[in-house]
């Protein structure tokens, strides 16, 4: 059995990586005073349907959904879909369970899988794991405020700085109203009638449902028609235009470099005016390192009373590629402090009890103190000892019956080379010595 396309294993020492880069984003939310959400990895497929939108290609082609059949009477058979985003979950949950009331601005933070049937590639999986964050909440509590933006955005700097990511790009984009949107559909739909003929065949369909949409289209002979069309700054009205400026404003204050990119419209339906996307050049096709953007109708779109809101989310799968790839030529390979090895004779059953049992407390002791530690076993030859320890830890402890009578341990150093005898109450201090070396 092998695991699903598109779907994959994360091993150590690979998992390290993920479990370092969700510590820095939980750390970087907690001075942002963001709080975790976790919503189900499941929901009512209407829910996708009318918050991403039905034209979109998530709704339209990529998600995993499944009639639920019903288990009793009290039941209904449901149709059900595995998250292909976290957004719309999120502003579900917000308007269910009343957080508008407190009057203040949420801003909540999630991490796990989302799930879309996609044509798998580098940095493009099925199931997929996102790190973003939502602030969300009624205009009162200055939920429309374009300073709202900016810091999302300072925020996402910080995080990718203290990541250690480098040479990340943010380019950012208003998409206006959906007054503005639509003044602009009609500008696009108007100048693409006497090309579109001469587009590809994805063009030609959006440019009759969602005219938009021809923006993303990568099909290089495409690009010289796309260059031509008209661009969304002009369908902005006042109010869009005076919001985008104050946005940028703030970040050139702030001092966090961005580009400005009229063709980055976002593949989601719920966008309106600040849209943004932070890409790295190594990642190729799959450039784009976290994507989001402004929602201020979504709210109402599923129901619930009006709350602004802006949030992004990154794809931690394209943080790791990122991050690998910068570190590549040192090892990521971390090891343990040491491998204590306890040496017997093979032919004495007894003894060989007697030292696992001495080495299996020793390894206690260290642990309590704080130390990584590795356990050999009493069986293994000297060779097959040093070898084990020397692929997964710095130091090697060896615990023999003469040790054991002496309290003085021997240690040996794999970077140095240097053997030294080391008394028991001294040997954590000893071994978490990185000077040793
Ligand atoms: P999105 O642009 O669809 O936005 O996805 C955000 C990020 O998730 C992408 O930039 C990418 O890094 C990662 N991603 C998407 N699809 C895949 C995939 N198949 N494999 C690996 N990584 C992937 C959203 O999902 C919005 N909910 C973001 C948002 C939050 N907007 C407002 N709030």
């Amino acid at each position: 059995m092998k695991a699903v396309r598109g779907t994959r294993d994360l091993l150590p020492p690979e998992t390290a990586l993920w479990n370092r880069i969700e510590a820095t984003a939980r750390d970087v939310f907690a001075r942002y005073n963001f709080g975790e959400i976790r919503t189900p990895v499941f929901e009512d497929t209407g829910l996708f349907a009318r918050g991403v939108g039905e034209e979109t290609d998530i709704v339209s082609k990529e998600m995993y959904t499944w009639e639920d059949r019903a288990r009793a009477q009290s039941e209904k058979t449901q149709s059900l879909t595995l998250r292909p985003e976290n957004t719309a979950g999120v502003v579900r949950a917000y308007i269910e369970h009343g957080l508008g009331e407190s009057g203040l601005l949420q801003k909540l933070y999630y991490i796990g899988p989302q799930f879309r049937r996609e044509r798998p590639q580098k940095g493009r999986y099925r199931q997929f794991s996102q790190i973003g964050a939502e602030v969300i909440g009624p205009p009162s509590a200055g939920s429309e405020s374009p300073l709202r933006d900016a810091e999302v955005l300072e925020m996402l700097s910080t995080l990718l700085d203290e990541l250690g990511i480098k040479g990340w790009i943010l380019h950012l984009n208003s998409v206006g109203s959906s007054a503005d949107r639509a003044r602009y559909n009609d500008a696009l739909r108007a100048a693409l009638v006497p090309v579109v003929g001469q587009m590809c065949v994805d063009c030609q369909r959006r440019a009759e449902t969602n005219p938009l949409r021809v923006l993303d289209c990568k099909v290089p002979t495409d690009q010289p028609f796309i260059e031509t069309l008209p661009v969304i700054a002009d369908s902005l009205d006042e109010e869009s235009k005076k919001h985008y400026a104050a946005v940028t404003a703030a970040l050139d204050a702030a001092g966090v470099p961005y580009t400005r990119n009229h063709r980055l419209v976002r593949g989601l339906d719920y966008y309106t005016r600040t849209t943004f996307e932070f890409t790295h050049g190594g990642l190729g096709a799959q450039n784009a390192l976290l994507g989001g953007g402004r929602y201020d109708g979504l709210s109402e779109m599923l129901g619930g009373p009006r709350a602004p809101g802006i949030g992004f989310a990154m794809g931690e799968d394209r943080l790791v590629l990122t991050l690998l790839a910068q570190q590549e030529g040192e090892s990521v390979v971390t090891k343990a402090d040491a491998y204590i090895a306890p040496l017997g004779d093979k032919e004495k059953a007894d003894e060989l009890v007697k030292l696992n049992a001495a080495a299996l407390g020793l390894a206690r002791e260290l642990r309590h103190q704080g130390l990584w530690i590795e356990l050999g076993e009493g069986s293994f030859r000297l060779k097959k000892s040093f070898d084990a320890a020397d692929k997964t830890a710095r130091q090697i402890v060896i615990l023999g019956e003469d040790e054991l009578q002496s309290g003085i341990l021997t240690v040996k150093n794999f970077s140095t080379g240097v053997q030294s005898k080391v008394p028991r109450g001294e040997l954590a201090v000893f071994l978490s010595i990185p000077a040793n070396e």
